[in-house]
């Protein structure tokens, strides 16, 4: 028989291998809620606990060797609601929550026909096709697997955003006439890799992330060039970007014809967003 403080100390100090004291600590909270159902407040009235459930340890393992805790519980908020995840998709970020509140704020119009470009959990489409007055939102990705997650999140959120296969780099799009594209592309250079936690490397999809040193703009050039045919004139091309990259990625999306692009910084006053209209 343990007590829940001891459980706790003796988690959190075994996760400092890893992480930060305060990541440690708010793992362990997790892991409490979600195996325990217990709170901060169960931890402070230090109650015995006769035995462990099983999962509670097999998370602990999986979390020491850097497994996120968001698949290892199979979900991750976003903008206020829950989404399924698997090593298949990318945890969605507070930065693409911040995207999509831009999208919200600058795009208040009812029936907007709206397309996302590498949709990952489906987080992007199915919160506009949920927060917007009926749109028509369609998701694209690469990976079977993806789509699978992504339907199923719309499934579960009563949402109507229609996914399918598509590869950006080789297909064209099959839509015109559309309000809004968005993407959040692979841009992460190979070279950055060495800067990120090992338990981004070794879990999260390498497809979802990565793009060669040699041409780090690659999705946001074809995406461009494509988005031009698919969207109505005055239509919006909004993207995520590499904060390294804001000034290319503005000159590239003038040079391809987009008026009025702006760069957009986050609540860190990093430049992560940037959006384009189609004026011809
Ligand atoms: C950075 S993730 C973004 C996922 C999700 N939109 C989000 O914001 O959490 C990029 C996505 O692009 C997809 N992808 C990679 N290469 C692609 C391609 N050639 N065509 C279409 N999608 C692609 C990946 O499978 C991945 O889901």
């Amino acid at each position: 028989m343990t007590t829940l403080q001891a459980l706790f100390q003796d988690y959190s100090h075994k996760l400092q291998e890893l992480y930060s004291k305060q990541e440690a600590e708010s793992l362990v909270h997790w892991l409490f809620e979600a195996y325990l159902g217990k709170k901060r407040m169960d931890i402070l009235k230090n109650e015995n606990l006769e035995s462990l459930p099983s999962g509670l340890s097999l998370a602990m393992k999986n979390l020491m060797v850097g497994m996120p805790i968001q698949y290892i519980l199979g979900k991750a908020p976003f903008y206020g609601r829950e989404f399924e995840v698997s090593p298949a998709v990318l945890i969605p970020r507070n930065e693409t929550e911040e995207l999509v509140h831009l999208i919200l704020k600058e795009n208040p119009k009812p029936e907007l026909r709206i397309m996302d470009i590498g949709t990952g959990s489906g987080c992007i489409p199915i919160t506009l096709d949920l927060e917007l007055n009926n749109p028509a939102v369609f998701g694209l990705d690469i990976s079977e697997e993806a789509l699978k997650i992504a339907s199923r999140n719309a499934f579960l959120l009563h949402s109507k955003v229609k996914f399918s296969r598509l590869d950006i780099l080789q297909e064209e799009l099959p839509f015109e006439d559309l309000d809004i594209i968005v993407s959040n592309p692979p841009y992460v250079r190979y070279s950055e890799k060495e800067l990120m936690h090992t338990n981004v490397l070794s879990h999260e999809p390498h497809l979802a992330l990565f793009v060669y040193d040699d041409d780090p703009l690659l999705f946001y050039r074809v995406i461009s060039q494509k988005a031009k045919k698919a969207l109505k004139k005055g239509g919006k091309l909004y993207f995520e970007i590499n904060e390294a990259f804001g000034k290319e990625t503005k000159e590239l999306m003038e040079n391809l014809g987009f008026g009025k692009v702006k760069i957009f910084e986050d609540l860190n006053g990093k430049e992560r967003m940037i959006r384009g209209i189609r004026h011809s």
